[in-house]
């Protein structure tokens, strides 16, 4: 097994989740987040109908002999997360038809305690190329505690702020890993299934406090690392596959030159007291990455500024709320429209917000254009 730190903020460890994770103590982690293997059972390699070739998972990491087989694996990582998460801990774990329902059932099993199951709604889904079935259009996320009675966090506002102030569904519309997120090495995918950092951002701010430790037994190319790092969480991440690591690593050391504003602290925390399908609110930019937490924003002339918060609220001196709020502030008023108020710097040129919405609404208008072909 081999170390790779990352100043205090997070570990990787190259080795086998299995035999790494018996190596912790107990109650290591506060949250869990596992994108495990998903045997999918790719018999032969897809093809369109015009048979070119269709990149799907069918990499060696994906390979078990049996159903049986799986779920003895599943049963090993999972108990030895269970162990190691503590007391107040959660285990968020993503999965498809393909083992979804094995692994809720181990969860049970093992003794958690399911607090929701959440709809990863693609907006932009791989089609069914040969029209035998449904685009397979969701992917599944099981979130659950460690027993009946342990507690555990949830940050209700926080969410409630993401969604321009009303109460987060369980059924979240988050566009696939795309376009300058997906990264590529040499015009090809570096890792076949990299999530979305949006879909790590909702589920990392959502069940841990800035400062807890989140673990991630199957990192991959590192995004819960890069979003955990982001939002001031620790992290620990495991991966098996060299190359894999080195492209993790590569995604944090280009996070920590991204960084805006040293004075982030206030971004990151819970919101103190307490958004549909063709909307862009202005949380959809951050937990995107249009803009990052402790960033700021800018009135048209530059004289007055926001830091932008984790949660898609803004602060202006101990003053917090959304951009609306902030901007009728600024300027006095009961009401504005945060939109037309704030901007950002691009190079040396403050741009309006607004672009970046369309910029989004472009993002995913792309993918729509993709699903119907
Ligand atoms: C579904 S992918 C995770 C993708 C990740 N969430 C991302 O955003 O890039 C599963 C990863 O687990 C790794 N893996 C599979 N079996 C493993 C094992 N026994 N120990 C450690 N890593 C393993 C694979 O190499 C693969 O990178």
């Amino acid at each position: 097994m081999i170390l790779h730190h990352f100043g205090n903020e997070g570990t990787i460890y190259e080795g086998d989740a299995i035999e790494v994770l018996r190596g912790f103590e107990d109650e290591t982690a506060d949250m869990i987040f596992a994108d495990p293997p998903y045997y999918l059972q790719l018999g032969n390699e897809l093809r369109r109908p015009d048979e070119s070739r269709v990149s799907s998972v069918s990499d060696e990491w994906d390979h078990f002999s049996s159903f049986g087989d799986y779920d003895s694996f599943t049963l090993a990582w999972l108990g030895e997360c269970r162990r190691v998460l503590k007391p107040e801990g959660t285990i968020w774990v993503i999965g498809t038809y393909h083992n979804i329902f094995r692994i809720g059932r181990c969860l049970q099993d093992l003794g958690f305690w399911i607090l929701n199951d959440v709809i990863w709604l693609k907006s932009n889904p791989m089609p069914n190329f040969r029209g035998r079935r449904f685009t397979n259009a969701h992917e599944t996320l099981i979130w659950a505690k460690k027993s009946k009675d342990s507690g555990y966090t949830f940050n209700y506002w926080d969410m409630k702020s993401l969604n321009d102030d009303l109460q987060m569904r369980s059924d979240w519309l988050l566009p696939v890993c795309s376009g300058s997120e997906r990264i590529r090495d040499g015009g090809k995918r570096a890792h076949s299934t990299q999530k979305p950092a949006a879909l790590l951002h909702r589920v990392i701010l959502s069940s841990t406090k800035p400062g807890d430790i989140v673990l991630d037994p199957f990192l991959g190319s590192g995004t819960t690392a890069v979003v955990a790092q982001s939002l001031g969480r620790k992290w620990i991440g495991i991966e098996r596959d060299a190359s894999y690591v080195r492209l993790s690593a590569r995604r944090i050391n280009d996070l920590s030159s991204r960084r805006m504003s040293s004075e982030t602290a206030p971004s990151l925390s819970p919101h103190p007291s307490r958004r549909d399908a063709g909307r862009v609110s202005f949380g959809n930019l951050v937990e995107s990455g249009f803009l990052l937490p402790g960033q700021f924003v800018f009135s048209r002339s530059g004289d007055k500024k926001a830091m932008v918060n984790a949660d898609g609220s803004v602060s202006v001196n101990g003053s917090r709320g959304s951009i609306h709020k902030l901007s009728a502030e600024m300027l006095g008023r009961e009401r504005a429209n945060g939109w037309d108020y704030w901007f950002f710097y691009e190079g040396d040129e403050l741009v309006s917000i607004d672009v970046l919405r369309s910029r989004y609404r472009e993002l995913t208008a792309r993918h729509d254009n993709i699903r119907g072909r």
